[in-house]
């Protein structure tokens, strides 16, 4: 179904920023779909108030109908409309976490069409920090509801050219807002069970939330795939991922010829200890630091599947909290 010619706005200028940013909000207004920049990853966003412009989320991403979408906001007031009841904790934390790449599940507001939370009682709300995804909501007065700017079950869009892969003919609009400085999704937590629950890991670490109050410390506790659309295989590449330890080349190479794996056909992502070889298709490395590593994984992945690759290697990363949400990608990468 490729029904546009899919244009992309720059946004480096100020006069080119205001000029997407009234491109997108008409687009917006009239029900349309626009891949729009955030901090984590790039959005397919539509009004969140208007069923028949969500609805086209869905059958854009071909994302199945029980997966609820999580809501942009740009201030407490607006995620405090868009929600039902509204705990303490909420508060405290969107004090402390927003905007940023926090996403809050709270009790559902009537205002919310039941489409966009897949006909439950919950909303997810976020308020990013990126200014482009900011100006638009602010332009507009709506909130925005938007999944990263994948098909179903692909890996999200870091940058735009990520996105006209995914979506291209697909939406009128897609605006570069550069490379999305977090890099992975943000986390979602469930704050209408006490003590809240993290349903996905992000780049808020547990240890950050658990940090902001002590008394909470033990309260948050990591759940495991309580969000409705959570499915173990997700985030994927079209290349198998191998989530692997090696001592040195020679052993890496015995262990993929256990496997009948030909290591030409290998891109290798490793952090520490790096096999530079020509026997491999590509070898990258991004540096073993959780923040500049969940930047570059998406992209990485993006580029293995551009080589037409048959496996992605992947270095296994150090299991401290830093990186749980960079280790529940890889997992679901490779499951
Ligand atoms: O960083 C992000 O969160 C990006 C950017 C665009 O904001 N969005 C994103 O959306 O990753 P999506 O749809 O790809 O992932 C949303 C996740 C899904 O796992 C969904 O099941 C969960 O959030 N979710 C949304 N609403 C929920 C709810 N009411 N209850 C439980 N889980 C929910
Ligand atoms: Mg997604």
């Amino acid at each position: 179904m490729l029904k546009f010619e899919t244009k992309t706005l720059s946004t480096h200028t100020a006069e080119l920023f205001q000029k997407a940013v009234l491109e997108a909000a008409d687009l917006l207004k009239q029900g349309e779909l626009v891949v729009l920049p955030t901090e984590t990853v790039y959005g397919l966003a539509a009004n969140a108030l208007d069923a028949a412009a969500v609805k086209k989320i869905y059958e854009v991403k071909g994302r199945p109908s029980r997966n609820p979408l999580i809501v942009h906001v740009n201030s407490l007031e607006m995620a405090r409309e868009c929600a039902g009841e509204w705990p303490a904790i909420a508060t405290e934390m969107a004090d402390e976490f927003w905007p940023g790449p926090l996403s809050m599940v709270v009790a559902k507001g009537t205002k919310i069409p039941d489409i966009v939370t897949a006909g439950g009682p919950t909303v997810g709300l976020r308020w990013p920090s990126h200014p482009f995804i900011q100006a638009v909501i602010a332009m507009t007065g709506f909130p925005l509801a938007a999944p990263s700017a994948n098909l179903a079950n692909q890996v999200s869009p870091t940058n735009p050219h990520h996105a006209l892969l995914q979506l291209g003919g697909k939406v009128a609009l897609i605006v570069d807002g550069g490379q999305s400085q977090v890099g992975i999704e943000s986390t979602v937590i469930d704050v209408t069970q006490s003590p809240p629950v993290i349903l996905r890991p992000g780049m808020l670490s547990p240890g950050r939330v658990a940090a902001f109050q002590d008394d909470r410390q033990k309260a948050l506790q990591a759940g495991e795939l309580r969000s409705p659309g959570q499915f173990i295989k997700h985030y994927s590449p079209k290349a198998e991922v191998l989530l692997l330890r090696w001592a040195d080349i020679s052993n890496l190479l015995e262990q993929l010829q256990g496997r009948k794996i030909d290591p030409i056909k290998c891109s290798v992502i490793a952090h520490s200890n790096v096999p530079i070889s020509s026997v491999f298709k590509r070898v990258s490395v991004i540096p073993e630091d959780a923040e500049a590593y969940a930047r570059a994984l998406y992209s990485e992945f993006y580029a293995c599947d551009e080589d037409g690759c048959s496996h992605i290697l992947v270095e296994e990363v150090p299991e401290t909290f830093e990186w749980m949400g960079i280790r529940d990608r890889l997992k679901r990468a490779s499951a």
